[in-house]
């Protein structure tokens, strides 16, 4: 496999195109940002970390059959995927109040939801990632009232099954993000990345954050704390 020219630029990973049009190259930064970008740091190491953490939950969820744009890593640092149209919506799943949750509705930090709940958000930096909701989805043409059904459904599973996951290393999922695009055949397929960069991770014993809230929060040193979430997986 060739790697070609770059295509795609963005916050903490870039993308090239390959000798095969299907395939693209993925080389993931390190680089943190926070706020849409206005807080933005290079962190030496996080790079590696990301792509092997989510390398392992994609190779995870495809043993559970949900299938992923990710096709095999290929360094510590790259992996190679299926080139898919991204949908342009940031799907989030809540398990317990966090974030942006719990300050638009002022419900406390940790107080865990009665079932999980599903939001988009539209993806684009110059309106800064809106909340909007299905009926929006369907008025901007971003997707079919089909389609919408059905990333929620996978949003949904993706959850159970990461839910199951991260507590079998004792970490409780608080809330996560996902990012879906459309194959060749208009398939819709789970892509972009799973890392802690894109969940709130609490430990079970001490709540303690184990995601990027370390960096957006100014907590301490993102590099441990990834690298327990990795050394974790990596004994499954
Ligand atoms: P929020 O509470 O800030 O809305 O974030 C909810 C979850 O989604 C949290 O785990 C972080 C993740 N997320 C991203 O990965 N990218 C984003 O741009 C946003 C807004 C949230």
């Amino acid at each position: 496999m060739e790697k070609g020219n770059s295509i795609y630029q963005g916050k903490a990973k870039e993308l090239y195109l390959t000798d095969q049009p299907e395939v693209l190259w993925v080389e993931y930064l390190d680089q943190a940002t926070a706020l849409n970008g206005v807080k933005k740091d290079k962190v030496v190491g996080k790079g590696q970390m990301n792509n092997q953490i989510t390398s392992k939950i994609f190779e995870i969820l495809a043993d559970q059959g949900i299938e992923s744009h990710f096709i095999e890593k290929i360094s510590n640092t790259e992996q190679l995927i299926k080139a898919v149209g991204i949908v342009p919506l940031e799907v989030v799943v809540r398990n317990f109040a966090a974030g942006s949750f719990s300050k638009r509705l002022n419900v406390e930090e940790g107080v865990k939801l009665p079932f999980p709940i599903v939001e988009f958000y539209y993806k684009d930096d110059a309106l800064d990632d809106p909340f909007i909701n299905d009926m929006h989805v369907k008025v901007l043409d971003i997707a079919s009232d089909e389609e919408v059904k059905e990333i929620k459904e996978l949003a949904l599973k993706v959850n159970e099954e990461l839910k199951k996951l991260f507590a079998s290393v004792n970490i409780k999922l608080i809330d996560f993000k996902i990012e879906v695009g459309r194959d060749a055949q208009g398939n819709i397929l789970l892509a972009d990345e799973i890392s802690p960069d894109t969940c709130r991770l609490w430990d079970m014993d001490t709540n303690d954050h184990l995601d990027k809230d370390i960096y957006r929060r100014d907590l301490g040193d993102l590099i441990p704390v990834y690298e327990e979430v990795l050394n974790r997986l990596n004994t499954l």
